[in-house]
């Protein structure tokens, strides 16, 4: 099959467009024939090499964790989905779904609403904000800070925190501010003063949080001090730093139950993720290019 893979760390020069072995569907899972893949961060920095320690791969890897497409083999024991159905997930692992063919450990049906390159932009940003917006519990009447909403993980946040009953204030730049306002989300700017802009928009307080900003950022403590309480908040950066302050921190879960329920925001119209650029795949160097410049959310399509 035709993939995108890299048999070194470094730039995004490492990648190259080959002839890589057909991965198939074992016990649980399926495979896809991929119509598209998203770049997100973790897969510029496994690229990069800037993981090698924590998360090493087997080289030559295939960049990517989510994509979506049209179910071609299923695995054993695996009931609720069929050859020929369009579903969008997740790998299980940390890199294979840049390539003509992908194994998926969990996934969703499309939703009618969504193109696939939207749907290829749903898996791990859909499944990351879940679980962050799953430990917040009971949210109903909440007010809830979303640092980060107009972004990827951000926006899927502010749908789920939405869809629980909670009054959003989420973060973004200006420009983005109409984007926030059509969620249903009261938009304010990321960056020095955010307690007394979120304290002008909320002066009854906030409930909770959830940080989704890109690394590296310094926000926390300013969003551990706006709600009040460190264990209200969650963030999707590091541990580290959440620990020191007492906040959460989760990965997201690769769980089938957290993606349908990403596709019922988009059933409901809450959610559609964003897609900012589009590559075919013999230009995965500038789709990793540009998704290191952190202008949007980049696909890379199959041919
Ligand atoms: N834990 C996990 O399992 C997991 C999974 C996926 C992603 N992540 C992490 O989640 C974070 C967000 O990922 P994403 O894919 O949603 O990224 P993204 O689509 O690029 O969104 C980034 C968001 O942060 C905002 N932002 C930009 N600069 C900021 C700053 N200096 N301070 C605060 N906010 C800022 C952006 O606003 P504007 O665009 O409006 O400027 C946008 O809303 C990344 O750090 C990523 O590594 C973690």
């Amino acid at each position: 099959m035709h993939a995108a893979r890299y048999h070194s760390y470094g730039t995004a020069d490492v990648l190259v467009v080959e002839d890589a072995p057909e991965p198939h569907a074992g016990p649980g899972s399926i495979r896809i024939g991929v119509r598209a893949a998203s770049v997100n961060q973790i897969d510029v920095m496994l690229r990069a090499g800037n993981l090698a320690q924590v998360l090493p791969l087997d080289l030559p890897a295939v960049p990517g964790m989510d994509a979506a497409g049209v179910v071609d083999e299923v695995g054993p024991g695996v009931t609720d989905t069929q050859v020929g159905d369009v579903v969008f997930g997740l790998n299980g692992g940390i890199s294979g779904t840049t390539a003509e063919f992908a194994v998926l450990t969990a996934w969703s049906a499309v939703p009618e609403q969504w193109t696939t390159a939207q749907a290829a932009a749903a898996g791990l940003a859909g499944a990351t904000a879940a679980t962050a917006v799953g430990t917040l519990g009971d949210l109903e009447g909440a007010t809830v800070l979303i640092e980060g909403a107009s972004g990827a993980v951000g926006s899927a946040a502010a749908a789920f925190a939405r869809a629980a009953g909670a009054i959003v204030i989420g973060t973004g730049t200006r420009s983005n501010f109409p984007h926030l306002e059509a969620m249903g989300v009261v938009p304010t700017t990321y960056g020095r003063g955010l307690p007394e802009r979120v304290a002008a928009l909320a002066p009854s307080g906030v409930d909770a949080a959830v940080h989704a900003a890109p690394a590296p950022s310094d926000s926390l403590p300013d969003i551990v001090t706006i709600v009040g309480k460190a264990d209200r908040v969650v963030t999707v950066l590091g541990a580290q730093e959440a620990a020191r302050l007492g906040a959460r921190s989760v990965v997201a879960r690769h769980d089938s139950a957290l993606l349908r329920a990403a596709a019922a925001l988009g059933q409901a119209g809450l959610w559609t993720p964003r897609v900012d650029h589009e590559f075919p795949l013999a230009e995965v160097i500038e789709a990793h290019v540009t998704a290191e410049s952190r202008s949007g959310k980049v696909i890379v399509r199959q041919p």
